[in-house]
């Protein structure tokens, strides 16, 4: 058995052109620009047309992703897309995005671990490339999650924003790339952030389309502090397993799920505000596609480059949890 090490060689991140401001939603249910950003932060989100689908996004995140990896798209060998929000319930959104971007040679298949979908990705794409199953793959977190809100529940309609980002995953010299990666679930909590229509339980029918059941319901300050306790504690042992301290690290990319919660995270880890991502303000909470967009932005940006050491971290219904130490 091989021991390769398997690092992150190219982003890309995409969107929609659509914007919903706190000012709209203040039109649509009973809130205030004021009560978002404080409880929040978040100021604006991303809004798919009725037109545009998940496999979009991630297809362009995709593409862009293998040009600045510098590999041909037929090297590819799985293609995983961490999704909520599919485009339908078969086939699987990372079949779509697979024909869509040309990767011939791969398979490709959905993970269902909501915001934590992405470091679930990345997690089990890390193991096959060590072990030399496969070469390249394309992780990625695809979500129009605006269609699956509610816009009479203040409690989450304004949380959510659609978007979509993409890693791939190849073969990285030794001391580089994932050093340190973990997942953790706990189904005892299922009810605190899920849609409960739709499936073989409830099904689809008048009834369940007049209740809202194909929506998400939100248990959010319940789900709050579990999220922050989830966090904390992960990263801590992911920082240790990759034998370094929370000093060495440059960068933290949590998953963005509200501001309050990033600042908490970052306070019980002792990381300093400067050293913590966050583009919550413009995009909201995009679950799965969170992180890779964050990540990308921060490569683009800079404040990510070679050598950086980021640590990323998630959190999302289920209730499902990871950390992921990288070295870039
Ligand atoms: O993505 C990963 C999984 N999701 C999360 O981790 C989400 C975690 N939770 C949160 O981000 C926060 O709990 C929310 C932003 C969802 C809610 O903030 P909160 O500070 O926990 O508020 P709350 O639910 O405890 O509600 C406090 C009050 C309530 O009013 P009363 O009962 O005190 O009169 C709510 O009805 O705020 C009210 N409220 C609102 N008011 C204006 C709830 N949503 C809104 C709103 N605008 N949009």
């Amino acid at each position: 058995m091989t021991n390769q090490n398997a690092g992150i060689i190219g982003m890309g991140h995409a969107y929609p052109e659509g914007i919903l401001t706190n000012a709209d939603l203040e039109k649509i249910v009973e809130t205030s620009d004021e009560w978002i950003t404080t409880r929040t932060g978040i100021k604006q989100r991303r809004k798919a047309r009725a037109d545009e689908y998940t496999s979009q996004f991630g297809s362009l995140a995709a593409k862009q992703a293998v040009e600045r990896a510098g590999i041909d798209v037929t090297d590819i060998e799985l293609v995983v897309c961490a999704t909520t929000t599919p485009d339908q319930i078969m086939p699987s959104t990372g079949a779509l995005i697979q024909a869509q971007i040309g990767a011939v040679n791969a398979a490709g298949m959905d993970v269902f671990a909501a915001c934590s979908g992405f470091l679930y990705g990345l997690t089990m794409v890390e193991s096959m490339i060590r072990t030399g199953q496969i070469k390249y793959a394309l992780v990625i977190g695809a979500e129009v999650l605006t269609k699956y809100v509610d816009y009479t529940d203040r409690g989450t309609c304004v949380i959510f924003g659609d978007g979509a980002g993409a890693a791939v995953l190849g073969p990285v010299a030794e001391g580089k790339g994932i050093l340190a990666t973990k997942i953790r679930s706990d189904g005892r909590y299922a009810e605190q952030l899920y849609s409960p229509g739709g499936g073989t339980k409830l099904g689809t029918t008048h009834k369940t389309i007049d209740n809202g059941d194909h929506f998400f319901k939100m248990k959010g300050n319940e789900l709050f502090k579990i999220a922050v306790r989830s966090m904390a504690d992960i990263s801590a042992e992911m920082v240790v397993k990759a034998g370094y301290t929370v000093d060495d690290i440059d960068m933290v990319v949590p998953h963005q799920a509200n501001q309050r919660i990033t600042d908490a995270v970052a306070s019980r880890l002792g990381v300093p505000e400067e050293k913590v991502y966050s583009n919550i303000a413009q995009m909201g909470n995009t679950s799965s596609a969170s992180i890779p967009i964050a990540l990308d932005e921060c490569i683009q940006s800079g404040k990510i480059k070679e050598g950086s050491l980021v640590l990323l971290t998630a959190f999302g219904g289920g209730v499902t949890w990871g950390g992921t130490v990288i070295r870039f």
